[in-house]
């Protein structure tokens, strides 16, 4: 495929995905016996355009399929009604359509069969909408379709075209996250500027003043990339309503969703990531939350149950809550939760199930631990509330931009570190503990909260603390903590591109930053402190007197985050690492620094890539038997031998890459 035919792919993908979930709304409204005239034209509009691009882009299946749902539409017209039970058909329609855009192998000849027989029934029985009742909701008064003026608000709002002006640009996210990587570069040589130019005292007026002209331009700069990678609430919100409905007809429940603050906005990535732990906390509220209409009619409460989804923006957080009115927690598990400490602890736990027997739905309890990894993954937290017959809020705290995060910056043992600002919420000076239960503590406004050294929780090695330090006192999964450090250097915005999955493994940490001095800061997962656990990764403190002992390594790669990524990496295994932007610049650097022992670089660079740079390595005098290892998305046999043929000793694909791996392959070629 071209690239040119990617970026149509890519961007029919998205503009598809999003008529698909206009028109799912549509037809919950035709189910529902509310939708109006201007729902057909929605519907009708949208599925007419996904024909015509599918058409166009030669994928047939997706035009057949469309072109089968246009027909039923065109019915529908004809005959003046739209009977309630059409939608069931034509929502399994939009599911298929919305497989096939999004990559999956599915047949649509049996959708388009079942189409076609809902079709004739339609044809066969047009003036008696009631029949059928497949859905279970069929108001018999559906309303004449494709006549009366367009309803003016309702769900058919929604499929209403941009106004002129608003007309969105589709941009490829890879597009977006490049100037992001570019935006990043800026600000890294920008800091680099500064630091090299001495304090601000040092400067004259003039430059004091340029400076400050384009810091005001970055700055406006930055903000403008990271709002380009953000979308409302809404994209995935629409999907919901669906979800819950077929759950809530599986298990016989009454349940109406609402959705409060759709227009929060969020990062596309995390937005994308978020539908499938939404959709579980949902299907978690309506199998273990809500109980069953007679059951609820009993205990006093309406006999359909309320389930709301509400996104509230929290500076540079979001807070989404998942709330439902139905049983909420036994006196039980209550009771274990006030022992234990936290009633997210016991539920998130692996294996934890009330259900009665395992479904698709529940019963493996693996649920809310995964929706609770999931949002440390992104430096965010979650947290259960509920009371015995009251319901239960799943509180989800988020990034608004994987590419922003405000960090507290402190220093322990030499070494810098971060932790999110939303996860700390004050600084205290340290000058004598009580002891609770044996081990130290602080009264902070009369609650007893334990007290430790930040590097005995992250498992690093310090010199013993000072008399009087620094200590963040820390939230996180309903614990707190006092994390005791050397210094506290205040607060730092960082850009940090994807940081899950490319972090994914490193237990404890969100990622790096860069600070304006061009050291790293390793960002710490807030869960990490409150929860005292040690974590993997060893992390030595730089050793600012004695000589380096260990191999430099040499990254060379030209994505700025990835290039950074793997610089904390190896240097948190022990190794002094120096960076270069291209093979060009690689074997600059290899000229001049004899100390450099191994190479890790980047297959598809500009001007010269990585199999060019291992071959100019080979094929140099002094240098040729300097170790290389290759580290791509380019993952195939046939790329690894290429790799392999041109030198290369070891060949790390980096959708599997994980960062022990690579410091094994390091010490396996340069053994310490
Ligand atoms: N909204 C809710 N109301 C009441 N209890 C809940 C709610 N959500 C979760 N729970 C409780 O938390 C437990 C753990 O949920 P989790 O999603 O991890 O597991 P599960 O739903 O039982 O199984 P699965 O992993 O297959 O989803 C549930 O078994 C239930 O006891
Ligand atoms: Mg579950």
């Amino acid at each position: 495929m071209s690239e040119l035919d990617a970026e149509l792919a890519d961007i029919f993908r998205q503009e598809a995905v999003e008529r698909l979930d206009q028109m799912d709304v549509g037809l919950l409204a035709v189910e529902a016996g509310d939708a109006g005239a201007a729902d057909l034209d929605a519907l009708f509009r949208n599925v007419h355009t996904i024909k015509g691009a599918a058409g166009m882009l030669g994928l047939d299946d997706i035009r057949a399929l469309a072109h089968a749902a246009e027909d039923i539409l065109a019915a529908v017209r004809t005959a003046g009604t739209f009977p309630p039970q059409l939608a069931a058909p034509l929502l399994r329609t939009t599911a298929v359509l919305r497989s096939c855009v999004t990559g999956a192998q599915e047949p649509v000849s049996e959708a388009i069969a079942d189409l076609t027989a809902a079709g004739s029934a339609l044809s066969a029985a047009p003036a008696d909408p009631a029949s059928g009742g497949a859905s279970g909701a069929s108001p018999p008064d559906a309303p004449p379709a494709g006549a009366g003026p367009p309803a003016a608000d309702g769900p058919g709002a929604a499929a209403a075209a941009p106004k002129a002006g608003e007309r969105p640009l589709r941009v490829p996210a890879q597009k977006i996250d490049r100037l992001l990587d570019v935006v990043g570069e800026l600000m890294q040589s920008r800091g680099q500027t500064a630091h090299s130019l001495g304090g601000e005292g040092q400067l004259s007026p003039e430059l004091a003043d340029v400076l400050a002209g384009g810091d005001r331009m970055l700055s406006e700069l930055k903000d403008t990339a990271i709002g380009m990678r953000t979308l409302p609430l809404a994209a995935i919100t629409r999907r919901l309503p669906l979800a819950v409905r077929d759950i809530a007809l599986e298990t016989g429940k009454e349940v109406e969703l609402t959705v409060a603050g759709a227009d929060t906005e969020l990062d596309r990535v995390i937005l994308e990531s978020l539908h499938d732990p939404l959709a579980h906390l949902l299907s978690n509220a309506v199998i273990h939350g809500i109980e069953s209409p007679a059951e609820r009619e009993r205990a006093g409460k309406p006999r359909g149950g309320q389930l709301e989804v509400r996104a509230v923006p929290r500076g540079s957080l979001v807070e989404i809550v998942v709330a439902d009115d139905g049983r909420g927690i036994s006196p039980e598990v209550a009771e274990q939760a006030r022992r234990e400490g936290s009633l997210t602890d016991v539920l998130a736990r692996p294996g934890y199930s009330t259900a009665a027997e395992l479904t698709d739905r529940a019963g493996r309890g693996v649920g809310l631990d995964a929706v609770n990894s999931y949002a440390r993954s992104l430096g965010g937290s979650l947290e259960v509330r509920s009371e015995p017959g009251h319901g239960m809020a799943i509180h989800l705290l988020l990034p608004v931009a994987l590419a922003q995060l405000e960090v507290l910056l402190f220093e322990r043992g030499q070494a810098v570190y971060g932790v999110p600002l939303g996860a700390v919420e004050e600084v205290v000076l340290i000058t004598g503990t009580i002891t609770l239960e044996g081990r130290p503590a602080l009264d902070i406004r009369g609650q007893a909260l334990p007290v430790a050294d930040v590097a005995a929780l992250l498992g690093a090695e310090a010199p013993p603390l000072g008399a009087r330090s620094p200590a963040l006192l820390v939230s996180a999964g309903g614990r707190r903590v006092l994390a005791v450090c050397d210094a506290v250097l205040g607060e730092h915005e960082t850009l940090v591109k994807s940081l899950g999955p490319l972090f994914r493994g490193i237990e404890g940490y969100l990622g790096a930053a860069i600070l304006g001095d061009g050291r790293i800061a390793l960002l710490v997962e807030p869960l990490v402190l409150t929860r005292g656990t040690a974590h993997a990764l060893r992390v030595s403190a730089p050793d600012a007197a004695g000589p380096v002992v260990a191999p430099k390594v040499l990254v060379v790669e030209d994505s700025f985050t990835v290039r950074e990524l793997q610089r904390s990496i190896l240097e948190a295994g022990g190794y002094p690492v120096v960076t270069a932007r291209d093979g060009r610049d690689a074997l600059g650097v290899i000229g001049t620094d004899p100390e450099i022992a191994l190479v890790v670089t980047d297959l598809d660079m500009p001007q010269l890539d990585g199999l060019e740079l291992t071959r100019a390595i080979r094929a140099a005098d002094q240098r040729s038997s300097l170790p290389v290892i290759i580290v791509t998305s380019r993952g195939s046999e046939e790329d690894r031998h290429r790799g392999i043929e041109a030198g290369a000793d070891a060949y790390v694909a980096k959708h599997d890459f994980d960062q022990q791996a690579l410091l094994a392959t390091v010490e396996r070629l340069v053994g310490r």
